[in-house]
């Protein structure tokens, strides 16, 4: 993996603005264009803006839309990822539903890990036996967890599996994700992290500092792939 290209911006509105735009950008023209969405509040802004600047189906046609991470609760679940996206950016623009590829969080977690893997290795291009996306869209919790990989579950980052079951640290909710094998093969990936409250774990995973082996998103390094940042200046202390 070569160095990761980081871009920063003054709020985390702008921040998420652009990356909007860098995303729409790298599927325009693409026949199908895989991308896994991360959970959280922070792509909330960036489906807010998607949904205002990018409606139009000819934008979204060829955009097939997966989740790194789904709480195991159901779709009408306040914490469901996917309503969240539903709610923000699903319902707002012209997506064929057969684009959009959510985990069944009302199902059982271990049966909906191995459903959800069948079927990324059913739709997705295969390299070194895992799917490759061509976008992986990661958060990052302020304890350096990404997707729902958390620091207590560190073998989730080399597992075998293409999806595991993960659970919260505090709350014990369980959680299906990807593991770290099939973040490694994307094409690009890209974390959106933006708030002062990431800013030390950002410090410490860009400059390999203090504890950054023991956060999971420190590993996330694309074998064939480019890592990008999209930071607010809050995040990198500024
Ligand atoms: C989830 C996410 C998780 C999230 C981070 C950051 O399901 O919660 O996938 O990895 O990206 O916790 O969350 P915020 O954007 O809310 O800080």
């Amino acid at each position: 993996m070569t160095q990761p290209r980081i871009y920063s911006f003054p709020t985390a509105e702008i921040t998420a603005q652009r990356f909007g735009d860098y995303l729409i950008e790298k599927a325009r023209g693409r026949e199908i264009f895989n991308c896994a969405l991360s959970g959280g509040s922070t792509p909330k802004l960036l489906f807010d803006y998607l949904a205002q600047k990018y409606p139009e189906p000819y934008h979204w046609e060829h955009i097939h839309l997966y989740w790194g991470d789904e709480r195991c609760v159901p779709p009408s679940h306040a914490e469901s990822n996917y309503l969240m996206t539903k709610e923000a950016l699903l319902d707002k623009v012209q997506i064929p539903a057969g684009n959009i590829h959510r985990v069944r969080g009302e199902d059982d977690p271990a049966k909906e890990a191995k459903r959800y893997a069948d079927v990324l290795t059913q739709r997705l291009p295969e390299h070194n036996f895992a799917p490759v996306f061509d976008l992986v869209i990661l958060g990052m919790g302020t304890d350096g967890h990404t997707a729902s990989i958390f620091p207590h579950q560190m073998e989730l980052l080399q597992s075998e599996e293409i999806c595991a079951v993960a659970t919260h640290p505090e709350s014990g909710q369980q959680r299906v994700t990807l593991t770290g094998k099939v973040i490694n093969h994307a094409k690009e990936v890209i974390f959106l992290v933006t708030g002062a409250n990431k800013k030390e774990k950002i410090h410490e995973i860009l400059h390999q500092t203090g504890n950054w082996e023991s956060y999971p998103a420190s590993h996330i390094a694309p074998e064939d792939g480019e890592l990008v940042w999209f930071v607010d200046d809050a995040a990198l202390g500024r």
